[in-house]
């Protein structure tokens, strides 16, 4: 056992169980590592519809006093919460059954596969008095929350514009076999769903306070890699939803967005340009921003600034890990936890998570007919 993971647990405890241990990128081992890191959380419970993932994660961490169980009502019946990190179509089900047994949800994003599926979920999370979010995490990156505490100063003035990119290269490979994500009854969409979720957050929050909601949605998608091996049979499959996806839209304001999402490569990027000059970050060096200021004249007469991003935006404890893509799993899940324990609601509410979805869907169906959609219209 890492000896990061050998500190000191408090008597109450959050009693908390994993669900869909994985293997593809297998999501569970942040939540996990993010858990074992807490001292008012433990780890009782795993189950994954393959008995032999959550097995190994038992190993792998040295879980010596969880469960691995063999149903999701056996797991429920031994939690407090529970954090879903199966493929999107089971996510609502799953969820919906915490909230009948009584158990907190933090969910992994996106929410499902279409918002109209998440309303009697939202529904029942608002009705009871129980903590459910959906795991938006790039939100807690400090990089970005530097980024919206720029923008609110007013430092960027009126924003024109926002472009970001975000994707993968693990699947680039066509060798690699069909797994859920490459198909749309599993998925939902597929690189707009699995980025796009983040990115249609990150622009929201930086953008919706001053400019207004998105009110319109434009896209284009396509698929490169249109068969792979099935996974299980090994016969050649169709990939059933897209590679690629690209989202123009626009705000109550006028301020303009294109995203970028893929996953046959890309590089993590988000550029806003306002009247007061631009930021920039770059997900290779997230730890500082780039930064151009106009001067009082309103033109660009400096080189760009890099500035680092201060050490409380990391929210460093005792435990926290202090840098990398685990920073922002723990400062979620620990928001997660404080939200259960009577802090404040930190974590995105599953509202939120249907909303995003409701985005993914414009974008989708704007992709799949060539139309330009209206949030109105839609929502
Ligand atoms: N927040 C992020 O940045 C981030 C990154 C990667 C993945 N994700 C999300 O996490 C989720 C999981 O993705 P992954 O790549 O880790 O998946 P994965 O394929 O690695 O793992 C999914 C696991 O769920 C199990 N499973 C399938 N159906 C189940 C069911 N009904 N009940 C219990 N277990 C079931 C599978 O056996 C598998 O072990 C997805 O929703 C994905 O979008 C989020």
């Amino acid at each position: 056992m890492e000896e990061k993971y050998r500190i000191k647990k408090e008597k109450f405890m959050v009693r908390m169980g994993v669900v869909g241990t994985g293997f593809h990128i297998g999501i569970a081992k942040m939540h996990i590592s993010a858990y074992l890191r807490m001292p008012n959380v433990s780890v009782v419970a795993l189950y994954d519809v393959d008995k032999e993932k959550a097995e190994k994660y038992k190993t792998e961490f040295d879980l010596k006093d969880t469960e691995i169980c063999d149903s999701y009502e056996q797991l429920l019946s031994l939690v407090d919460a529970v954090t879903i990190c199966t493929p999107n179509a089971f996510h609502v089900e799953l969820a919906f059954r915490a909230l009948e047994q009584g158990k907190h949800v933090l969910c992994e994003k996106p929410l499902g596969t279409s918002a109209g599926e998440c309303d009697k979920l939202v529904e029942k999370a608002e009705k009871s008095n129980l903590v459910c979010g959906v795991g938006l995490c790039y939100r807690f990156i400090p990089g970005y929350q530097l980024m919206k505490k720029i923008i609110e100063e007013g430092a960027l003035g009126e924003i024109y514009y926002l472009r970001a990119e975000m994707g993968g290269n693990r699947i680039a490979d066509p060798s690699v076999e069909l797994e859920w994500r490459m198909r749309e009854e599993l998925s939902g969409a597929g690189s707009i769903a699995d980025f796009g979720s983040h990115l249609l957050d990150l622009s929201d929050i930086m953008l919706s306070a001053d400019r207004g909601k998105i009110t319109e949605i434009q896209a284009i998608a396509n698929t490169f890699i249109t068969q792979r091996k099935d996974e299980i049979t090994k016969e050649e499959k169709k990939v059933s939803n897209e590679d690629v996806g690209m989202i123009l839209a626009k705000t109550e304001k006028g301020t303009l967005i294109s995203l970028s999402t893929s996953r046959v490569g890309s590089k993590h990027t988000m550029e806003i340009v306002g009247a007061g000059g631009f930021l920039e970050f770059d997900g290779s060096h997230p730890e500082q921003l780039t930064v151009m200021l106009k001067d009082k004249n309103g033109g660009y007469s400096q080189p760009p600034e890099v500035i680092k991003v201060p050490l409380e935006m990391y929210q460093v404890d005792a435990y926290g890990p202090k840098q990398g893509f685990e920073v922002n799993f723990y400062l979620q899940n620990k928001a997660f936890v404080e939200a259960i324990t009577g802090q404040k609601m930190m974590v995105a509410p599953i509202r939120r998570g249907q909303y995003i979805q409701s985005l993914i869907d414009a974008a989708k169906l704007s992709a799949q007919t060539g139309q330009k959609i209206r949030m109105e219209e839609i929502v």
